[in-house]
């Protein structure tokens, strides 16, 4: 048999309306559904070439191979592409992103569905995004957001048919920009896997999950309206709503840095002035402000006053994943 290779570009998403917690950690099938924009400016290239000659998958990322738990997630990753596939063979993964490693921005998303794409097209799997964004979701739940086109819903499902993400609306739609301040890069995180597994700790879960549907429609028609001032005070009541769950879990999680804090109170200052901009974090001590493509000017002028972020990356609204050319 041939060797079968295929290389696939995906990018990260921002969650508007974040997933956190699982109501099944293996099959990651989410306790709430979530809303997101893919960013333009940041990628993960992957090329998987499947070897009959192999006898175990290995991994190069950004140069470097990699064993341990990571090779250990994508084999088991690999594992159910083999099992879809029919075919017990083995992969060679190169992968590359072009944002800066080490600089705290999660990269989960991006990978998984750049290597959901390249290994089932690789292994001449013909998938409808559909089935793709399932797939990605097995290896990082907001991977399968990163599969459609720009704003981009996952429905939380309750089994594996029927939990996958599609676009409301394509990256086109609304030019928003999402100016992400790194505020540190030396910080030790609990990774989001063992985190959703905590989030049931805290007893703000329940409150957060029941009012989970209503963020959802709120943000949704925001973004249907392009109407910013109804985006921004969802997006910062849900961000703020997860942290509130991630600080009460047991363990508890704390993400903020004091400079996380000091840019979100300076990013409301500033809406409060008029300009179109507000904050959102993932698990992390970084902060995204999502704002008008008008006022990203200004907000990153504003940035470089604050002279404790360590660098400010820019994005637009990115499109879903794509196949590459050899
Ligand atoms: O896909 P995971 O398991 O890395 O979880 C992502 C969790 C958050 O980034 C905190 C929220 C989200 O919806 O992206």
């Amino acid at each position: 048999m041939p060797d079968s290779k295929a290389t696939a570009i995906a990018h990260p998403n921002i969650a508007f309306i974040k997933y956190w917690g699982n109501r099944d950690d293996v099959l990651r099938l989410p306790s709430n559904g979530s809303i997101s924009m893919n960013l333009e400016g940041l990628s993960t290239k992957t090329e998987v070439k499947f070897n009959p000659q192999l006898r175990e998958d290995s991994l190069i990322l950004n140069h470097k191979k990699l064993g341990g738990p990571a090779l250990e997630r994508v084999y088991a990753f690999l594992d159910i592409v083999r099992k879809l596939s029919g075919r017990q063979i083995y992969a060679e993964i190169t992968s590359e992103n072009n944002f800066p490693t080490g600089a705290g921005m999660a990269s989960s998303a991006s990978a998984f569905a750049a290597l959901a794409l390249a290994a089932s097209n690789a292994i001449g799997l013909n998938l409808s995004e559909t089935e793709l964004s399932r797939l990605a979701r097995r290896g990082s739940g907001s991977a399968c957001r990163s599969i459609p086109d720009g704003f981009v819903e996952w429905y939380e499902g309750d089994k594996d048919e029927n939990s996958y993400a599609a676009s409301i609306a394509p990256a086109a739609f609304w030019d928003l920009v999402d100016c992400i301040a790194l505020v540190t890069t030396s910080h030790k995180e609990v990774g989001s896997t063992a985190g959703h597994r905590l989030a049931s700790t805290s007893p703000l879960q329940t409150a957060r999950l029941q009012d989970a549907y209503r963020r959802l429609d709120f943000c949704r028609s925001a973004i249907l309206k392009k109407d910013f001032q109804q985006l921004a005070e969802i997006i910062e009541l849900d961000s703020n709503l997860m942290h509130a769950v991630m600080m009460t879990s047991k363990p508890a999680l704390f993400y903020w840095e004091p400079q996380t804090i000091e840019v979100m109170r300076a990013v409301r200052n500033w809406r409060g002035q008029g300009i179109p901009a507000c904050y959102t974090l993932d698990a992390g001590p970084n902060v995204h402000i999502i704002c008008l493509s008008s006022a990203s000017d200004k907000i990153q002028r504003n940035l470089a006053q604050m002279n404790f972020i360590q660098q400010v990356i820019v994005s637009k609204p990115g499109a879903g994943a794509a196949s590459l050319p050899d």
